[in-house]
């Protein structure tokens, strides 16, 4: 069982935090870098409240919730983890759509809270630290114009789901029920207080952000600027035009767009974290006593195949185990304890499989 820091962390710097996440997310720099920023003011805002006698700065700074906004598996759920393994809080992943506003049938946002109990292993005061992240928020856009969906006028969750997370968000006290199965009884409850919880939410947004090739329609645009320039940004104009409650945006402070993967980057994914895919194929074939080495241009062939999919960085590791799946069956028996995947091997299991 892991336990949480007791302490906090106070000697980690946004610098640090931005290290730990370069070890394991690829690109993204603006939002790595945006996050670090994000996280240690949040953490010094936690280390200044419970000093034993707050500082007058504590009330000025304020809580620096975040909204990540980006395509389909460029990072951003993969960001949030390593940013909470980081700062070394619970961390717990829920999807917006799940749940609805309080009286509905389904689940109360409250839960969201309960989820993170769940990952502090039942201590409240970890829990109070810790970050949730919100996965999908794009989905509970308010649905009256139905210019994004077609759906009309009815919005039943939407809008009040985004209403009751508002609370939740800025911080109030919820009651979480302590679970049973960790040895509690029924009716124990604890009180966990959300204003130190961090919230990360995110969404693909996918209507605000061009299509590829596309120039942004909004705002400058980097091409304009030049290379470094920061990115045209998605403000909380665009995102109340979409259908998100100014109130809820408002509770988002830091806004941070990630960018979809180049193939070079697509590239170190596969092969350069610590828990990279290439990584894992090869302890798991060292166990049958076999060393396995891949060409780059096959490992390009695995990442053209992933950017036909439209998934990002998701479809590697679909395409990969696909692509090895023969070596792997028969890896126990093979009699050379050395092996090559080269381009031309990719070439034909990749064929075989969309033939
Ligand atoms: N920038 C990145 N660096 C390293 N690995 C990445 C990166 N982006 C994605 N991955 C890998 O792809 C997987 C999927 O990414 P992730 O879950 O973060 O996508 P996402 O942006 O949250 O997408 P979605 O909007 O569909 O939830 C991750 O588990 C990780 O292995
Ligand atoms: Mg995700």
């Amino acid at each position: 069982m892991h336990a949480f820091a007791r302490r906090l962390p106070d000697t980690l710097s946004p610098r640090a935090i931005f290290e730990h996440l370069d070890r394991f997310v690829i690109g993204q720099e603006r939002a790595k870098r945006a996050l670090a920023i994000a996280a240690y003011n949040h953490m010094r805002r936690v280390g200044l409240r419970g000093a034993p006698r707050p500082a007058a700065s504590a009330g000025l700074l304020k809580k620096s919730n975040v909204l990540l906004i980006g395509p389909t598996g460029c990072g951003k759920t993969h960001l949030a983890r390593h940013l909470a393994t980081a700062l070394d809080v619970p961390f717990a992943v829920v999807d917006a759509t799940e749940y609805t506003e309080a009286g509905y049938h389904g689940r109360d946002v409250e839960q969201m809270v309960t989820e993170l109990l769940l990952a502090a292993d039942q201590d409240a005061e970890a829990c109070g630290r810790g970050i949730i992240f919100i996965d999908e928020v794009d989905k509970i856009a308010r649905r009256t114009h139905g210019a994004h969906t077609g759906a009309g006028a009815r919005d039943i969750g939407g809008e009040g789901v985004q209403q009751s997370l508002l609370k939740l968000l800025e911080g109030r006290e919820v009651f979480v029920p302590l679970s049973h199965a960790q040895g509690f009884a029924r009716q124990d409850f604890v009180t966990v207080d959300t204003t130190d919880i961090l919230f990360i939410c995110a969404g693909t947004f996918s209507d605000l952000r061009p299509a590829p090739g596309e120039e942004r329609a909004l705002g400058f645009n980097r091409r304009a600027c030049g290379e470094g320039a920061p990115a045209a940004r998605i403000g909380a104009r665009e995102l109340c035009e979409f259908g998100m409650l100014a109130e809820f945006v408002g509770r988002l402070p830091v806004i941070v767009e990630l960018e979809p993967l180049g193939e070079d980057e697509m590239l170190e994914i596969l092969t350069t974290p610590p828990d990279s895919i290439v990584r894992e194929f090869r302890e798991r074939l060292a166990l049958d006593g076999v060393a396995v080495e891949f060409e780059t241009a096959a490992l390009r062939r695995v990442v053209e195949h992933a950017n036909r999919r439209g998934l990002g960085a998701r479809a590697l590791r679909g395409i990969l185990e696909e692509v090895m799946g023969d070596v792997m069956f028969r890896a126990p028996e093979l009699d050379d304890d050395r092996l090559l995947i080269d381009e031309a091997f990719v070439v034909e299991q990749l064929a075989a499989l969309s033939g």
